[in-house]
């Protein structure tokens, strides 16, 4: 038995982003300052692109190699991902005390909870039951760095994994050379 590692997994990453989230979807539904509500729906709308841009650059090709019907669960999950997307283009520039913002709120809500059940639930045990640790902490590395350059806005009409590389190139190795650049390690 090898020491337990401190270092956090891929799942780690992913679920704590998801718990941030729907913390902050809680702050705003009890807040009555339209302001407040305002700005905690533009850190829900940034966080959620990075998320999901990262999920479907580095975690959701392994759930399609290892899951047990990986293909169809991936392409269910990057619909929904698409729908969270759409819901969250409506939210911008919606103001935070109008009956839309209300309603747009509720919806993202109910998507994320049925959308990250699946995914903690299911998908995320199966990962780790399939992939060595080494490597699901590598993957955690790499989703780290993914949202550092991924996009915040979203882009409910264009796959994720073009909108990622309109945006910092293509390449393979590319995100390994942005996350030597980004932590300023010597090469
Ligand atoms: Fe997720
Ligand atoms: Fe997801």
């Amino acid at each position: 038995m090898t020491e337990a590692s401190t270092e956090q997994d891929v799942v780690d990453i992913l679920t704590t982003d998801h718990h941030e989230v729907l913390d902050l979807i809680q702050q705003i539904k009890r807040s009555s300052v339209a302001a407040d509500r305002r700005d905690m729906a533009d850190t829900v709308i940034t966080e959620l692109v990075r998320h999901s841009v990262a999920e479907e650059m580095y975690v959701y090709p392994a759930m399609r190699k290892h899951l047990q019907n990986g293909d169809e669960a991936v392409q269910h999950d990057v619909q929904e991902h698409k729908e969270i997307e759409r819901t969250l283009k409506e939210l911008e520039g919606v103001d935070g005390d109008s009956a839309q913002f209300d309603g747009l709120i509720a919806q993202l809500e109910s998507i994320l909870q049925d959308h990250i059940s699946d995914e903690e639930n299911e998908q995320f045990p199966e990962l780790r039951a399939s992939i060595p640790r080494a490597e699901l902490v590598e993957m955690a590395d790499k989703v780290n760095t993914a949202k550092k350059v991924a996009p915040t806005r979203p882009h409910p009409a264009a796959p994720n994994n073009q909108v990622f590389h309109k945006l910092v190139g293509p390449g393979v190795g590319l995100v390994d050379r942005l996350r030597d650049a980004l932590s300023k390690r010597s090469t």
